[in-house]
């Protein structure tokens, strides 16, 4: 009877969402690593890179960003006219967390004559230091547009910055920060897995530490990983990122196995991303009825932080990425 009540409260929550969504001629975006239960509400499911080229393409006045706060101020950044809303503002990002914008401009002055690429996870104060920003989605061919004797600095995840490295062969200059999601992964369970999972690929996201990527049969973005499990003949895979991803999934390939990798300390839930998490649908269903938290960026910041994002689209566009 409880859980008929539950049901039925989702239910009427799913159906004000979309009601308050019509009324307010919004469009809801998610990223893959919310609850599965905001992705099948959404009418944009991707990846970083996604977002950022829905949220420039979308015609609707509001935009619901359900992902982190560096997503709702990507959209933000791209679209200054539109009103950005995310579920909950405090959805933050360790890794953008890890790169301050002083001290990263204190690094980039330690570095002269270098170019500095960001990854998409970083404040917009951090953007407007940046020569171009780039997502896990389009970080290796956007690095080699550069000439190969281009002097680099990358920033802000040095496990993202590795794997880039040692794929181009460049030596970027890598600022020292982090995931606290993706450096969890325990390369002993995974070998173990492995083991019990002869025939299962490892699909491993680019910001794992390097020993985890050693493992993997591919490295990529979280779309690139989902698109790999939708064409690959294998049926089971060993899934090293956020456990959102999982509900896409299973939900494109329903007679597939995925497994999810363990952490270190296999209690402590580590895979959940708790800033991802912190999304529900009654916050969704708040944020579209008080029109708040909405994000907001000083337009002098915005213009600043908004030139290395569009370059970044725009070397994309160009390389069919
Ligand atoms: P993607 O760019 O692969 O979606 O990853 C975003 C992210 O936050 C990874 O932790
Ligand atoms: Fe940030 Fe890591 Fe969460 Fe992605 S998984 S949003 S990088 S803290």
């Amino acid at each position: 009877m409880e859980v008929d009540n539950m049901k039925q409260s989702d239910e009427q929550l799913r159906q004000e969402i979309l009601r308050l969504k019509k009324e307010r001629n919004a469009v809801i975006m998610a990223h893959y690593y919310q609850q599965g239960e905001i992705q099948d509400l959404a009418d944009y499911i991707g990846d970083s890179l996604a977002l950022a080229r829905i949220a420039e393409t979308v015609k609707e006045p509001v935009i619901v960003l359900c992902g982190v706060h560096f997503m709702g101020e990507t959209a933000k950044i791209l679209c200054p006219e539109k009103t950005v809303l995310v579920p909950d503002v405090n959805a933050g990002c360790s890794l953008a967390d890890s790169c301050e914008a002083t001290a990263f401009k204190r690094f980039i002055d330690e570095h002269p004559g270098h170019t500095v690429i960001s990854y998409v996870n970083t404040t917009a104060a951090v953007k407007a230091l940046t020569d171009v920003v780039v997502t896990s989605g389009n970080a290796r061919q956007i690095v080699e547009s550069f000439p190969a004797d281009e002097k680099i600095i990358f920033g802000p995840d040095r496990n993202l910055g590795a794997y880039i490295n040692s794929i181009t062969g460049r030596e970027m200059v890598l600022w020292d920060g982090a995931c606290h999601v993706h450096e969890q992964f325990s390369t002993e369970k995974i070998a173990e897995l492995m083991k019990q999972y002869p025939e299962a690929e490892v699909l491993v996201h680019p910001e794992c530490k390097g020993p985890v990527r050693l493992l993997a049969d591919v490295i990529g973005s979280t779309a690139v990983l989902l698109k790999h499990a939708v064409e690959s003949p294998c049926r089971q895979f060993i899934v090293a990122t956020e456990s959102g991803i999982l509900h896409q999934m299973k939900k494109s390939c329903p007679d597939k196995e995925f497994i999810p990798a363990p952490a270190v300390d296999s209690t402590c839930g580590c895979n959940d991303c708790n800033f991802m998490k912190l999304n529900t649908l009654e916050k969704l269903r708040n944020c579209l009825r008080d029109m708040s938290p909405a994000i907001e960026v000083s337009p002098e910041l915005a213009e600043r932080a908004r030139r290395p994002i569009e370059r970044m689209l725009e070397i994309s566009r160009r390389l069919s990425i």
